[in-house]
């Protein structure tokens, strides 16, 4: 399996995967408002390919703002999906942990995602309290991992 960095030729295949991954209607999820005209984190945005060239499983992150007090900025994590023939071989994981390690390397303070707390608290995520995605999103699915003592507001769009 090889990682490598999202490009601009990956893209279409990248939604391909999403569209299959996810339920219909995806990009109506509040949180692809936060995505709209911003464009995604390219560095760390990685896919994985099999033997054959497939795209087997991708991760994307965007920049995002939480304004509350004052402005933190922050890392939106997702989506990130496995193709079904690939799910539950480590390779979400991989794609996470691999993202996460990333981004830690560019200096990024804190990571937040919309996602079920019992996959992701073995990469540190935990509940975020204070922190508002855009509604309708069940708060106990907002996530954080890192820095996040004090950061509390809306999650805004980057710019
Ligand atoms: C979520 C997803 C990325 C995980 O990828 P994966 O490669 O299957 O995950 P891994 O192999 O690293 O981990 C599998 C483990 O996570 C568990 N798991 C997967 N999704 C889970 C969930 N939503 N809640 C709790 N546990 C989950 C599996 O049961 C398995 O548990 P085990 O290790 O005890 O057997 C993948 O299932 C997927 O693409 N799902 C559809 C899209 C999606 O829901 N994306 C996430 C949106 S928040």
């Amino acid at each position: 399996m090889e990682l490598v960095r999202e490009t601009d030729a990956d893209i279409w295949e990248v939604e391909a995967l999403m569209d299959l991954c996810f339920a219909p209607g995806r990009t109506a999820l509040s949180s692809y408002r936060l995505r709209d005209d911003v464009p995604p984190a390219r560095d760390l945005c990685l896919l994985a390919r099999g033997e054959a060239g497939e795209v087997a499983g991708a991760i994307r992150f965007w920049p995002v703002r939480i304004g509350g007090a004052r402005d933190w900025d922050a890392m939106l994590l997702g989506p990130v999906a496995v193709h079904p023939t690939r799910q539950g071989e480590g390779l979400g994981a991989f794609l996470i942990q691999s993202g996460l390690d990333r981004a830690a390397v560019a200096g990024v303070d804190r990571v937040l995602l919309v996602g079920d707390a019992p996959y992701y608290r073995r990469f540190g995520f935990a509940r975020l309290d204070g922190v508002e995605m855009p509604p309708p999103t069940n708060p106990d699915r907002v996530l954080g991992v890192w820095d996040w003592d004090g950061v509390a507001g809306e999650v805004c769009r980057a710019i």
